[in-house]
């Protein structure tokens, strides 16, 4: 049976004499690793409000083949990681925020959504009972990734009649393994997000379609695909996995959420620490003149924490920038970290 749950408070005890689990906690990547238990809770139509979540073994789940997710694309995910600190209690960071945006996302894709209340619960629970699987201090996290699904059967295009939340976990090292000053790609054709569409919701239909930019950047050596404003093409938007920031003297940018852009914890999270050390933080539209003239440039998410860009390559033109110890972005991961594993107060 599953281990009796905490829900309350940020963070969890640990259980003494709790064995960890049978990983090589050193070579961790970002792979899926399957753990002890997941979490599943549905609500129909005519219920109206999700009820009876439970824990259940991790395993493969059965949907219906006329399911609205396997048709018509109707899912949402979220991101967040659980640390275990020092002292041995496991930390969640800012799980309301995920929760929040998961209900954000369900309003724009019809779907039916958790409390705020519940989907922390069922983290909270999520984590506890794969405890063995929060990697010892300082070796990664337990990666959670709730999905939210139209699970109902349909044939005509409209949102399911059924969702199902479900949560799983994966113990998790680095996004890139040994974080590696990153190499992109400016993609001025293939397009990630537009106006009035999805692109600022985790909706799981905004992710596929980056794959053949990706591949194609990735098949001549770059980590990852930054893209343009698909209105314009000219406004630098964010990379296939993350958010962008670039530095220019003392000022710190990033495009402004307008609808196209995805607003991370992270994205959020780093804003408040770099106006805490003085810097001054634009959210606006940033041509992409400005990416090839900044000084710094780095990209943050749940997965890839705060990542340096080492160098971009916009059509013939390759820039490279300042990496290494003495950079914004090293100061902004180090204190990041620190407050998610528990060494540095969060005063949020
Ligand atoms: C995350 O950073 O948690 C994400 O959801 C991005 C994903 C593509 C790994």
């Amino acid at each position: 049976a599953p281990p009796p749950v905490q829900t309350s408070g940020e963070t969890t005890p640990h259980r003494d004499g709790e064995q960890y689990a049978n990983v090589n906690w050193d070579e961790l990547g970002f792979d899926a690793v399957p753990t002890d238990y997941m979490y599943v809770m549905k609500c129909s139509i005519e219920e109206g409000d999700f009820s009876h979540g439970k824990l259940i073994p991790y395993g493969n789940i059965e949907l219906s083949p006329s399911a609205g997710v396997l048709n018509y694309g109707q899912g949402l995910f979220e991101g967040l990681k659980a640390y275990r600190r020092e002292d041995g209690r496991i930390q969640l960071f800012r799980p309301e925020q995920n929760a929040l945006r998961m209900k954000m996302g369900a309003e724009r894709m019809c779907m039916l959504s958790p409390t705020v209340e519940q989907f922390v619960d069922a983290v909270k629970q999520t984590v506890i009972a794969n405890n063995r699987f929060v990697p010892p201090p300082g070796k990664g996290a337990l990666y959670l990734r709730p999905l939210l699904m139209g699970s109902g059967p349909l044939l005509g295009l409209a949102p399911a009649p059924e969702y199902t939340f479900l949560i799983f976990a994966s113990p998790v090292g680095n996004y890139h393994k040994g974080r590696p000053a990153l190499k992109l790609f400016v993609e001025d054709k293939l397009q990630r997000a537009m106006p009035g569409g999805t692109g600022g919701v985790k909706s799981i239909t905004n992710y596929s379609p980056v794959y053949l930019a990706q591949t194609k950047a990735k098949a001549k050596g770059y980590s990852d695909v930054l893209f343009l404003d698909s209105a314009h093409g000219k406004y630098v938007e964010e990379l296939a996995v993350c958010n962008i920031f670039i530095v220019k003297g003392n000022v710190v940018s990033t495009p402004a959420i307008q609808g196209t852009i995805l607003p991370g914890v992270t994205r959020k999270s780093i804003i408040e620490i770099a106006l805490g050390f003085g810097y001054q933080v634009e959210e606006r539209l940033i041509p992409v003149e400005d990416l090839l003239e900044a000084d710094e440039v780095f990209c943050t998410g749940t997965a890839v924490i705060v990542n340096s860009v080492g160098g971009v390559t916009y059509q013939d033109k390759r820039v490279e920038y300042k990496t290494g110890k003495e950079t914004l972005s090293k100061k902004l991961y180090e204190t990041l970290i620190g407050i998610q594993t528990g060494r540095v107060e969060d005063k949020m």
